[in-house]
């Protein structure tokens, strides 16, 4: 019988705006386990450090010489009937290729860890782990589970990636999904064996990345094209003079100002991504920067209407306008390949591009038809005069 089960599921859209409110919220709720929980004089500890999220702790003894982590992960399922779970991933933030111990009640009452080899979000399987696990042992009291085991890890990783979780139940010796509480998503950072440090940087740097995703999709991505598509349109038409200006300004002025946020995100991310370099987003999001802020200038240089440079302005003007446009959906297709998201995000970017361009389709025919209608009119009506 097949089942289904997701453990670790990955964030939606809106799920991840909502972590921006609640991580916070979530970190101040940690339990202070180092203080709290004491172990047997058989299982002591060098090290201990408290989980930013799920009231969790992890207490470990690591060997440099013979490179092999005895370690107790506590934490409270959210029920009695539930599991936890304390993974290494050795090659990337987050749930999948995570080398995961999950403990809880057995089939037979008693409690037991297992191993998992985390390949995806669908489903989980037991089955051997990259490290040589052993002493694998778990207990229950309390309200929280302790899961101890040791792992003999490559010589020199001596930093690791560390995702924890909880689960509320388990079926047939099967853990189930777990929730998705922001605490669920972001549990997740670097652990130092040797320096004894943690830090939550994958998830809280996965937040950043998030909002500068979003702070720049919608402001260079969407508001400054509807601008556009404002000024080239409505000015067309005589009554819409002079609304269209300032509907006009006030989207691109906004549309910017948000854009240099996104963009100030982007560079701080970019400062700490260190070892590692996306060229051409960094060099399109400069250049970006640079030209949108020319056109914000470049409005206060603008020749009068009835100057004899006007006409030229307006070239220049609508030139850079086009290119900031352009450029910025080739950048935030960029972005979202660097993110590496799902493609849910890339999908709903295409179809925001692909709505723009419907618009933009649409306004074409529509001023085509009233100003060939008018000028049609215009023509009769002086035909008319004429006879
Ligand atoms: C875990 O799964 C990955 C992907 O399928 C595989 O490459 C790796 O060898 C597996 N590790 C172990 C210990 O089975
Ligand atoms: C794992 O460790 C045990 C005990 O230290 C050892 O007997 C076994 O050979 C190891 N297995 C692997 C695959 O290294």
């Amino acid at each position: 019988m097949t089942r289904k089960y997701r453990v670790l599921q990955r964030p939606a859209l809106w799920f991840r705006l909502a972590l921006l409110l609640l991580s916070a919220v979530g970190y101040a709720a940690a339990a202070d386990g180092c203080s709290s929980v004491t172990f047997p004089s058989n299982r002591l500890y060098a090290a201990c450090s408290d989980l930013p999220l799920l009231s969790s702790s992890i207490h470990w003894s690591y060997d440099s010489a013979a490179a092999t982590l005895s370690f107790a992960f506590v934490a409270p399922p959210p029920q009695s009937e539930g599991w936890v779970s304390w993974a290494i991933n050795p090659t990337a933030d987050g749930m999948l290729g995570s080398q995961a111990l999950i403990a809880f009640h057995q089939p037979d009452g008693s409690m037991g860890v297992r191993t998992y080899n985390i390949t995806g979000y669908a489903s989980i399987s037991e089955g051997p782990i990259d490290f040589n696990a052993s002493n694998l042992a778990a207990e229950y009291s309390g309200g929280a589970m302790r899961l101890y085991g040791k792992l003999k890890l490559p010589a020199g990783m001596t930093v690791v990636k560390q995702v924890w979780q909880v689960g509320s139940s388990v079926a047939d010796g099967v853990p189930q999904e777990h929730g998705f509480k922001p605490e669920n998503l972001q549990s997740m950072g670097t652990l130092d064996l040797i320096k004894g440090a943690i830090s939550p940087s994958g998830g809280s740097t996965n937040v950043k990345k998030n909002v500068h995703g979003v702070l720049n999709a919608v402001s260079w991505g969407i508001m400054l094209p509807i601008g556009a598509i404002i000024a080239r349109y409505l000015k067309k038409f005589k009554s819409a003079d002079p609304a269209w200006f300032y509907l006009h300004v006030t989207c691109q002025i906004v549309g910017y100002g948000v854009g240099v946020g996104g963009w100030a995100t982007g560079l701080d991310l970019g400062s700490k991504s260190k070892g590692i370099q996306y060229t051409t987003h960094r060099n399109i999001g400069i250049l970006l920067f640079c030209l949108g802020t020319l056109q914000v200038f470049a409005l206060f240089l603008r020749p009068g209407k009835d100057h004899k440079y006007r006409f030229y302005w307006n070239i220049y003007h609508s030139v850079v306008g086009y290119t900031v446009i352009i450029l910025s959906i080739v950048n935030i297709f960029k972005g979202l390949e660097i993110l590496s998201v799902d493609n849910k995000w890339t999908m709903w970017y295409c179809i925001a591009v692909a709505i723009l361009g419907g618009i933009e389709l649409f306004l074409v025919a529509v001023t085509w038809c009233v100003i060939h209608k008018s000028k049609a009119d215009a023509r009769s009506s002086s035909n008319g005069s004429d006879a």
